[in-house]
């Protein structure tokens, strides 16, 4: 029921925020950055140590964040495929959408508590979030560009002088400073007030149908989406047949190591009722679809998770429950919060 309500609230959000007329919207907020290390959690693996956390450097990298110049024909931001109201994950696209309409081959992840992440992408490929948003800018099916270019386009777009003076101390435009203010926009997308999180506080209470989906969660599910941030980073084979068309071997593309094939990165599963579709190709639109599979559909494979070689067997109600648990896991407090939207819109 509160589900719902807050889905009504989400839509009456953004539909009033269509109808605003850009000229009389104040400016976006942008007061409260600051790191975040709720209590109990681990250390956070980026710390900010060499790109101090500024209101300035924040506010660059929300534009770049939103800026379709960093793609080759100006279509598309990193705001295109990671949308603010789905936790940063890419509403209703299994597969993701670059320049020219072209298709690629992995499913958007949401974006959020980005600073305790090891290593990046599904497949762990990518291990600095400095360094990240090189392989979206340079890739072909997403946005196709040059550094070069992008530095070239930002220097002749007005502002942008002034914001990278503003963030950096002079108006210089370089590849680390582009990717310095997006770490300080991405590292600062924090999600941990979720229901789960109050009832962790002690500051609200389970229903009996959640509070039941929980203890099945830490039974069956914990060991590999660990508590507090709802995954332990770890590559695993979780089960899932691989797709002819993609034939992608995950980790193993990385290492090399047949012992890797197949296994991808353990997707956090906070903000999991907005993210769908589900898995690392989108395969799975709804939550009911993710607990079938590991109820009916685990397939066997050498490099299978010895945890999930009987699957995890559950009978409907149980089902029901842990999707009432799943559902504590959404953060309004991060999805109203009107920092992280798009500041040109
Ligand atoms: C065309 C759609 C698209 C665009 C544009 C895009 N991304 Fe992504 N993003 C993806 C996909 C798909 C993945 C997963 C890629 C993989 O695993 O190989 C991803 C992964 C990521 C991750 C890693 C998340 C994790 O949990 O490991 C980050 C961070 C990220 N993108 C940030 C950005 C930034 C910053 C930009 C803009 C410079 C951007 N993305 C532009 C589709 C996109
Ligand atoms: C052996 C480790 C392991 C266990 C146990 C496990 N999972 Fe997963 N889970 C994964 C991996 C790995 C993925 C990503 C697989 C992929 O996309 O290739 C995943 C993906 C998911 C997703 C999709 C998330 C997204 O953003 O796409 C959901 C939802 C999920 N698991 C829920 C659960 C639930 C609920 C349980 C307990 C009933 C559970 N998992 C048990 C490893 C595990």
């Amino acid at each position: 029921m509160k589900q719902q309500v807050a889905y009504i609230l989400l839509i009456t959000v953004l539909f009033t925020q269509c109808k605003v007329d850009p000229e009389i919207k104040p400016a976006l907020p942008a007061d409260d950055i600051r790191v975040v290390v709720p209590e109990g959690w681990p250390r956070p693996h980026y710390n900010f140590e060499n790109n101090p956390l500024t209101k300035e450097g924040f506010i660059l990298g929300r534009s770049l964040f939103y800026e379709p110049a960093l793609s080759r024909d100006n279509t598309i931001s990193c705001g295109d495929c990671h949308q603010h109201f789905v936790a940063f994950a890419n509403a209703g696209h299994s597969l993701s959408h670059g320049v020219n309409g072209q298709l690629g081959n992995r499913n958007a992840p949401p974006l959020f508590n980005l600073t305790w992440h090891p290593y990046f992408m599904w497949d762990g490929g990518i291990n600095h979030i400095e360094v990240q948003p090189l392989a979206p800018i340079t890739n072909p099916v997403e946005m196709d560009e040059t550094m070069e270019n992008v530095i070239a386009k930002l220097k002749n777009k007005s502002n942008y002088r002034k914001m990278f003076k503003d963030a950096f101390g002079d108006d210089s435009i370089t590849t680390q400073r582009i990717f310095r203010a997006l770490a300080q926009f991405m590292g600062s997308m924090y999600s941990y007030q979720s229901k789960y999180d109050m009832v962790k506080k002690g500051k609200a209470t389970f229903s009996a149908a959640e509070q039941r989906g929980y203890n099945l969660f830490v039974q069956k599910c914990a060991i590999c989406h660990k508590e507090p941030l709802m995954t332990d980073f770890s590559f695993k084979n979780n089960g899932l047949s691989v797709n002819p068309a993609l034939q992608d071997s995950g980790r193993m593309r990385i290492t090399g190591n047949p012992n890797d094939r197949n296994k991808f990165k353990v997707p956090s599963l906070r903000n999991v009722a907005l993210t769908s579709p589900y898995m690392h190709d989108g395969r799975f639109e709804t939550l009911e679809q993710v607990l079938d599979h590991y109820r009916f559909g685990i397939v066997q494979s050498p490099t299978l998770d010895t945890l999930l070689q009987n699957g995890i067997p559950m009978s409907d109600q149980e089902k029901q429950d842990l999707i009432q648990f799943l559902y504590t896991l959404t953060d309004y407090e991060f999805i109203y919060d009107k920092k992280f939207d798009n500041p040109n819109r």
